[in-house]
């Protein structure tokens, strides 16, 4: 089969990558070129991928047979619903389909109107002149989000990136007076973040390993919020503080929404991503995405079995997913992405990394490039972007975690790094969050409760179970 992959990050390269060892040919549109795509790619144009025309000629010119679409901006932009104008089938969804992501308020308002739990208490704001006194109602502490698209770098969160409600209500007008389409308030939740991603077709929802991503740029879940610095997986497709039964939760809301939209008259082919916060009740949606995360595809598409991918991909297009290609290892991964210096606040680009990628895959851990350009036999120059992504898997998350360690000794040059991703001491911490909140006065755990020894036995209910167990 002839693919086409729309966009040039690591996740797409990971897409690449899997559609090419199920024997397909892989095109790519992207606006910048990608060194890991450049070298599985049959064809690669460079184009502006919001722009549904120049996408749609490549498709017909390299006569691909489906089209699987990376990020949210081409998804936005209608890309899906030209492509199959002209009669290709697209892993993604339409344009009306995807703006449970590109709309905040839509996203929020949907959920509402078909009365699914697991929402904060949300205010929606279009006016300016408005802000003062509904930030005045809202309460506090809340959080900011711009309604409309920002690459999850634009949400506010009082308490880490505003403190007092004025300067809330001024980032709020800000947003507004520069053309953003409207605000979102959002109270703020406490608890620990989790992915839930699902492949949602006319046939189904099917769940894909749950995946904790690590947002803000530095170390401790200090700094700015990003795109994400990387990313871990459990063996058994949960989560250290994430049972069966609140994974279930999640996944309720995911698959009451995809029948909203169809309710709606916007049914969903895609990945649909629940970004969820485990709070004191329960899993809570903090947004839903229309893709596949980036990092956390890493994460998932590194555990797909060697096999059809493309013909997984086909069958979400088309609407009728033959399960038996749902196949994904039993094993634990973590993700770490080696991002320029200042990343988060204010990254410098233009260093020039040494990356010695036989020793790196020889070590077992897989090299997926993001933003940077090929700059000379095993080099790499970085953009302001996330760069190369890590990927490690063993049969433990902390395995995993010390693996990529291991291979950054074959990463040299000026680049930081989130090592904390995925150790024993951070599982612990978040487990140990998450039954505090669960099983109100729990003394301290003196255990690191999270880390499931390497030959434990995979995906028993109970594990999770039991580390939540006061
Ligand atoms: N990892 C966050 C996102 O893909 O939006």
């Amino acid at each position: 089969m002839r693919v086409l992959v729309v966009g040039g990050g690591a996740r797409e390269h990971a897409l690449g990558w899997a559609l090419n060892r199920s024997g397909a040919e892989v095109v790519v549109a992207s606006p910048n070129v990608n060194p890991g795509l450049e070298r599985l790619a049959k064809a690669t144009a460079r184009v502006d991928i919001t722009l549904p025309g120049p996408i749609v000629d490549l498709a017909r010119r390299e006569r691909v047979q489906l089209a699987v679409i990376g990020p949210e901006a081409p998804l936005a932009s209608g890309v899906t619903d030209a492509l199959w104008k002209a009669e290709i089938p697209v892993a993604g969804p339409t344009k009306a389909a995807a703006r449970i992501e590109s709309s905040k308020s839509f996203c929020r308002q949907l959920l509402a109107k078909h009365r699914i739990e697991a929402q904060p208490k949300f205010d929606t704001i279009a006016n300016v002149d408005e802000v003062e006194s509904r930030v005045k109602a809202f309460g506090e502490p809340f959080v900011v989000k711009p309604a409309g698209l920002t690459g999850g770098k634009g949400v506010w969160v009082q308490g880490a990136d505003f403190q007092t409600a004025e300067e809330g209500a001024a980032y709020a007008r800000k947003l507004l007076a520069s053309g953003a389409e409207g605000v979102v308030l959002e109270e703020k939740l406490e608890g620990e973040e989790f992915s839930q991603m699902a492949l949602v077709t006319d046939s189904g929802v099917y769940p894909l390993p749950a995946v904790q991503d690590f947002k803000r740029a530095l170390e401790g879940d200090l700094g700015g919020n990003t795109g994400g610095l990387g990313s871990y997986s459990q063996r058994d497709h949960l989560l250290p503080f994430l049972t069966p039964t609140l994974r279930e939760q999640a996944l309720d809301v995911v698959r009451k929404s995809a029948y909203a939209l169809k309710e709606e008259g916007s049914p969903f082919r895609g990945v649909l991503y629940g970004g969820f916060i485990l709070t004191a009740q329960g899993p809570k949606l903090l947004e839903f995405n229309a893709r596949f995360g980036d990092p956390e595809a890493l994460n998932v598409l590194t555990l797909y079995e060697e096999g059809d991918f493309d013909e997984l991909l086909m069958g979400l297009a088309t609407g009728r997913l033959d399960t038996t290609l749902l196949g994904f290892r039993l094993r634990a991964t973590v993700v770490k992405y080696v991002v320029p210096p200042g990343y988060g606040a204010a990254p410098r680009s233009g260093g020039v990394i040494n990356l010695d990628e036989p020793s790196i895959e020889e070590a077992g851990v897989r090299v997926f490039f993001g933003a940077v350009e090929a700059a000379g036999a095993g080099q790499v120059t970085l953009s302001t972007s996330r760069g190369v992504a890590l990927v490690g898997e063993a049969s433990a998350i902390h395995e995993a975690s010390r693996r990529v360690d291991e291979a950054l000794a074959f990463v040299k040059g000026d680049y930081y790094v989130r090592r904390d991703i995925g150790t024993k001491a951070d599982l612990a911490k978040r487990t140990e969050h998450v039954r505090r909140l669960l099983v109100p006065g729990a003394k301290p755990s003196p255990l690191p409760l999270s880390v499931a020894p390497p030959d434990a036995p995979p995906s028993s209910a109970g594990t999770a179970e039991q580390v939540l167990a006061p």
